[in-house]
């Protein structure tokens, strides 16, 4: 209870200071109730994600970057820290600070923080889509495509962040239209998901921008389980497709796992949910 409560003050606590990423940290604040409630069904997925980070990344050039490094379950800070001379946790949820505080007081400053959005753009648009009068302009706004963002380290790992890009947009674009009461039309779906997409695609050109070595941790599947195991229902978590290459990369190192994300029963009687990951390693060729 002490702790639930904990989460709902933080949440307050930022809405009343005007914070413009009130989604993103109630989201993440819905990951730290699942990973302390489902701790079990959780850690073969964090301990798969940290040995695959661990195993996959080379020391030296500029320094690793995490992009999506939230709460730092699926971390290995520590193999991180003794590897690199510069370790840069990347996130947009400012809830997070006290944790990254912590982190900071044990490794010094050759752990840096940066709270922003990989996406670049995320702000800008979300002015732009409020401003749509029609859902003509919103249409058109749509088709805009995202920029390209430097990560300045020479390894560069997005953490489970692609499946969240457009989702994140997505519901964002939803909240624009119910609140302005603009039809949500097969068009606009359509378009929605096609700017969801993009987004996607712009976050793994990003990442190809300057790094010599990408560590993608992403999720493929969304799956719904039954009280046995079996398939309830399924959907892709990408918009875009899977990138199972990068061009100018080759792949180094793969794997892939279920993360048993809510147990059977675990939030609605007999079902559960589960995601299925995968991980690849590029290396510059
Ligand atoms: C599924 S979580 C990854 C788990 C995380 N490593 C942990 O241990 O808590 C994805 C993370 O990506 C972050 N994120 C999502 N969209 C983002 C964006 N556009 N820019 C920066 N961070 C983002 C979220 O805030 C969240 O912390």
């Amino acid at each position: 209870v002490s702790r639930s409560i904990a989460r709902h003050l933080t949440y307050l606590h930022h809405a009343m200071k005007g914070n413009p990423w009130l989604d993103f940290i109630s989201m993440g604040l819905g990951i730290q109730r699942r990973a302390e409630r489902f701790k079990k069904s959780w850690e073969p997925h964090l301990d798969a994600t940290r040995s695959f980070i661990e195993q996959n990344t080379r020391t030296g050039g500029s320094g690793i970057a995490l992009l999506g490094a939230g709460r730092l379950y699926d971390v290995p800070l520590k193999a991180l820290m003794e590897r690199f001379d510069h370790v840069c946790l990347v996130d947009i949820d400012s809830s997070l600070a006290a944790t990254w505080a912590e982190a900071r007081k044990i490794w010094g400053p050759r752990l840096i923080t940066e709270f922003r959005d990989v996406t670049g753009v995320l702000q800008e648009w979300q002015g732009r889509l409020h401003a749509c009068n029609s859902s003509r302009e919103l249409l058109w706004f749509l088709h805009e495509n995202p920029p390209r963002v430097t990560f300045s380290y020479s390894t560069v790992v997005s953490l489970n962040i692609l499946s969240q890009l457009g989702v994140m947009w997505r519901d964002r674009v939803f909240a624009c239209c119910r609140s302005k009461g603009f039809d949500i039309s097969p068009e606009i779906e359509h378009i929605i998901a096609v700017s969801s997409a993009r987004l996607e695609l712009a976050h793994l050109e990003s990442l190809a921008n300057d790094a010599s070595e990408i560590v993608l941790v992403a999720d493929r599947s969304f799956v719904t389980i039954g009280r046995r195991g079996e398939v309830v229902e399924q959907e892709d978590a990408l918009y875009g497709p899977w990138p199972d290459t990068i061009s100018g990369f080759t792949t180094s190192g793969q794997a892939s796992w279920r993360w048993e994300i809510v147990p059977v029963g675990g939030e609605v009687a007999h079902q559960g949910t589960v995601h299925e990951v995968q991980a690849r390693c590029f290396r510059r060729t």
